[in-house]
């Protein structure tokens, strides 16, 4: 099966502000790495919002966000040597790379420094924008597209490619001691709800660390040993010194470093993920020097990263809590994600 039609359709950020609005555009020129498909199912990713509110800068609209991405394999070109037409295959954040600067050769892809392609929102190499998956079809590199494991159903897969690499990547680079290391998840949202179960399924107790109490029992629920509300002081006191590791997923503008690192213990690692259109604030050099603290971030993850991941959620029983919607519903599922309603991701469905 082959397909020459070069156009798609997609649900489109037109304008700051504006419902996205189906429109009819034009896939990337096609070259021998590339891999086309019809886009059965995509995740929606608290960063989608951020690019169609121009949270982070100029958004080139037209613009098609979504990065969890899972569809069926209708084309590929002469290059492509991990997928065949038919095949179910998923994209994340990344979809390009230069696989010629030093992360790049070194299994660092995610952090290419030579002229990385994000999902949305940026070029490919001819110039062509890239486009994600509130669409009908997607066309991009086969180098950034994963096999889907047999075992894992479509809807299930997609919101693996962002919100589950985003946390599995960090957390296993962190140096966690199943037993001993106690992590918190800071924000029990799309990504949160993941760092809680790979937390756990590294080996960790896990305290869930939420604006209020009112996810306390779901967070239970969903595998956190203890919870912290963290506009209550004598909650945050309970965990005084108590924590090896806070994965940060999300943060208010009056956040402060040294409210988060009293619950740290001494060399206790601060890893943030989040992306919030604020500035972190500054904070006194005793700080940082009085617990030894290590602050790092993290973004999306390798390829490499990618299949381990895969590979260990299957072996773990990881599994995202979604609610689908239908992909014509798409306006209605970004209300409800504004809105705070995800327990715990939103997965579009065509
Ligand atoms: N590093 C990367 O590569 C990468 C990849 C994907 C996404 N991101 C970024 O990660 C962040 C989270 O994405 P997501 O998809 O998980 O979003 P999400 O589902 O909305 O979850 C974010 C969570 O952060 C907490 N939060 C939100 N607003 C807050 C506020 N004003 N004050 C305190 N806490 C707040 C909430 O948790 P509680 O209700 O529990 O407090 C919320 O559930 C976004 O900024 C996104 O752009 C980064
Ligand atoms: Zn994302
Ligand atoms: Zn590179």
């Amino acid at each position: 099966m082959s397909s020459e039609n070069n156009n798609f359709t997609a649900w489109a950020g037109v304008e700051n502000g504006k419902p996205l609005t189906q429109v009819e555009l034009t896939l990337k020129q096609w070259d021998e790495n590339t891999i086309e498909m019809d886009v059965t199912h995509c995740g929606i990713c608290g960063s989608d919002v951020h690019t169609l509110d121009e949270n982070w800068g100029p958004t080139d609209y037209p613009c098609v966000v979504g990065h969890e991405i899972v569809g069926v394999v209708t084309r590929v070109g002469k290059n492509v040597t991990n997928l065949k037409v038919g095949d179910r295959a998923g994209v994340g954040a990344q979809s390009g790379a230069c696989h010629e600067c030093e992360p790049c050769l070194e299994g660092q892809e995610n952090m290419c420094q030579g002229g990385i392609v994000y999902t949305y929102s940026s070029r490919w190499p001819c110039g062509d924008k890239s486009y994600g998956g509130y669409a009908d079809k997607w066309r991009g590199d086969y180098r950034f597209a994963f096999k889907v494991p047999d075992n894992m159903t479509s809807e299930i897969a997609a919101t693996f490619f962002c919100a589950g690499i985003t946390t599995y990547a960090p957390l296993k680079r962190s140096n966690i001691i199943p037993g001993k290391s106690v992590v918190g998840v800071m924000g029990i949202g799309g990504l949160g709800h993941f760092g809680v179960q790979f937390a756990k399924a590294l080996g960790a107790k896990v305290v869930g660390i939420s604006q209020n109490d009112s996810k306390r029992e779901i967070a239970l629920e969903l595998g956190c040993d203890d919870y912290i509300n963290a506009s209550d002081e004598a909650s945050m006191a309970k965990y005084n010194s108590g924590l090896t590791h806070i994965i940060c997923t999300g943060t208010s503008p009056d956040f402060q470093w040294h409210t988060y690192f009293a619950l740290l213990k001494v060399n206790g690692h601060f890893i943030n993920v989040s992306a919030p259109e604020w500035q972190f604030p500054g904070m006194s050099a005793f700080t940082l020097l009085s617990k030894q603290i290590k602050i790092y971030g993290s973004g999306i993850g390798s390829p490499k990263e990618i299949e381990e991941m895969l590979a260990f959620a299957a072996e773990k029983d990881v599994k995202p809590w979604i609610t689908t919607y239908k992909m014509s519903d798409v306006n209605k599922a970004i209300e409800d994600f504004r809105a705070g309603k995800p327990r715990f991701r939103f997965v579009l469905e065509n």
